[in-house]
């Protein structure tokens, strides 16, 4: 019977168990109201370790920091990689190329994550710089009419700029612009972005049910907007692509490789490359830039920074086309900005880190505590419970600029818990071997348009004491989350 219903029984030795009160479902529906409130109330029951019947699956949360690293340890009892080849796979729409089951090999997968962090980094970043700066100064000068202060959403402005530029710079520009720069290319090549950033909101606005099970064919709008974009991305298009980025010819390269993937995955896997690259970097720019701005203190030692780097590297900006360039270890050595980037992070960031197992096993945890886990059931940990954990980060709920640098402006990673320093304490990125591989592309991408926003532009929020905008929840578990509304800001272009 309680196979037939799903309903399992708590062995002795494993995690206490909660089955839920519908069928199947279990406890989604009081999960995804709100994961923090439900896992919190779920710890003080429980205590560190539980488990909760989720969609069908057997989730066993793992609550205490201290226990990370075990389940890290444990790594040779999970399958890392599966859900994340199944999801793929599911939302965006291409075969399955989990090395386990298809012609890709788990080198490959290596491979590709290794050179997002190495040697693609630097000339991706430098693109990027250029990129940013050419649309930023494009967009401005679309809208100045005369000297006074521009206003307009902040997300929005964030969005359509660290969009633009990151799939130019990624994707390249369209072939011969530069030989033939007349209007109607250029209009082409701005008709392309517009389209994209319309298709792409349309598609990630319903990407939470995709990552459900839901299939895509029910959201007849979104379906066709993610055809559109994958359409864009044929390997046949990219080829007339001017300056494409080393990550999407390495992964053209690899593409090729994998015998059973047709013209149609081998797009769709680009597009998955495209979303991850965006869906996070968009509403982390955005939260930066909010914080800042709302924040006299940060935004005065945020200045003082990024002028500071300018004169180091000799760099001024000007409207004579003559482009600001920082190399890697000058946005390396600007620790307010990253401080501010992670503040902003481990604010708005609710990712849920998962791993499937692959086998029976016992999960020895902190102190040596250990339980019973089932082969195919989930461990997950929720790094949002301890990003706002108040006995970690104290005032969790305020905005502290300078809560990652001492005084000396050096990077603070003494975070305790109960008189014991911890070691994962911010984990916007992931953990172990599902680590995000562009991390340090984000954080870059962002330390480069706050630099230039800084550099080019004044800029205040129209609302200097407004409400900050509430975290939109219905994407918990799948990163940084969206601003449910966005927040107006003003801009002018500094006195040459
Ligand atoms: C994976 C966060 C920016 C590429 C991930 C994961 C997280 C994450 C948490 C792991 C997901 C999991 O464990 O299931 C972020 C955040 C970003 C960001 C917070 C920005 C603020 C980027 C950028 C790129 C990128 C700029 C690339 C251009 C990827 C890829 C994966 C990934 C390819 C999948 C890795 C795999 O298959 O193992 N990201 N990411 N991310 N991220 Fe990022």
């Amino acid at each position: 019977f309680w196979l037939v219903v799903g309903i399992r029984k708590r062995e002795p030795g494993e995690p206490p168990l909660e089955n839920g009160l519908i069928p199947y479902v279990g406890c989604a529906l009081q999960y995804g109201a709100n994961p923090l409130e439900f896992l919190r109330s779920r710890e003080k029951k429980h205590g560190h370790i539980f488990t909760c019947k989720i969609a069908g699956n057997f989730i066993h949360f793992v609550t205490d920091p201290f226990s990370f690293s075990s389940v890290l340890r444990s790594g040779r009892h999970y399958d890392w990689q599966k859900f994340h080849y199944a999801t793929s796979a599911k939302v965006f729409g291409h075969s399955n190329v989990d090395p386990s089951e298809s012609s890709a090999t788990e080198d490959m997968h290596e491979k590709f994550m290794r050179a997002m962090q190495g040697e693609a980094l630097e000339p991706l970043v430098t693109t990027m710089m250029e990129t940013l700066q050419h649309t930023m100064l494009q967009h401005y000068t679309a809208k100045a009419t005369s000297k006074d202060w521009i206003s307009e959403g902040l997300y929005g402005f964030c969005y359509r700029l660290m969009f633009e530029s990151s799939y130019l710079s990624l994707f390249g520009k369209e072939l011969n612009s530069k030989q033939d720069p007349s209007n109607a290319r250029q209009e082409a090549e701005n008709a392309l972005i517009l389209n994209a950033i319309e298709n792409f909101k349309e598609f990630d606005k319903i990407f939470p049910a995709l990552v459900a099970g839901i299939p895509i064919h029910i959201f007849k709008n979104a379906h066709s907007a993610r055809e559109k974009l994958a359409k864009d991305l044929l390997h046949d298009k990219l080829k007339k692509r001017d300056n494409i980025s080393e990550i999407v010819s390495l992964r053209m390269f690899l593409n090729d490789c994998i015998t059973h993937l047709n013209d149609n995955d081998k797009s769709k896997i680009q597009l998955a490359l495209l979303w991850a690259s965006l869906a996070n970097t968009l509403p982390a720019t955005f939260w930066t830039v909010f914080h800042l701005l709302r924040c006299p203190k940060a935004l005065k030692a945020a200045s003082d920074e990024v002028h500071r780097t300018l004169e180091k590297a000799s760099q001024k900006p000007s409207l004579d086309g003559k482009l600001i360039t920082l190399s890697l270890q000058h946005l390396d050595d600007m620790p307010v900005l990253d401080s501010i980037i992670k503040e902003s992070m481990r604010l708005s960031s609710a990712s849920l880190n998962i791993r499937v197992t692959k086998e029976n096993f016992t999960l020895q945890l902190d102190k040596n505590d250990c339980y019973k886990i089932r082969k195919d059931d989930i461990v997950a940990f929720y790094p949002q419970m301890v990003h706002l954990d108040p006995d970690v980060y104290e005032d969790p709920l305020t905005f502290k600029y300078d809560r990652y640098i001492d005084e000396n402006l050096k990077e603070k990673t003494d975070f305790q818990l109960n008189g014991r320093k911890l070691k994962y304490y911010y984990l916007p990125f992931g953990t172990g071997k599902t680590k995000c591989p562009g991390r340090h592309l984000a954080v870059y991408e962002i330390k480069e348009f706050v630099s230039l926003l800084i550099a080019y532009f004044d800029i205040e929020l129209v609302d200097k004491n407004g409400k900050i905008p509430p975290l939109d929840q219905s994407r918990a578990g799948l990163g940084i989350l969206q601003p449910t509304h966005d927040a107006d800001f003003k801009y002018k272009l500094k006195a040459q």
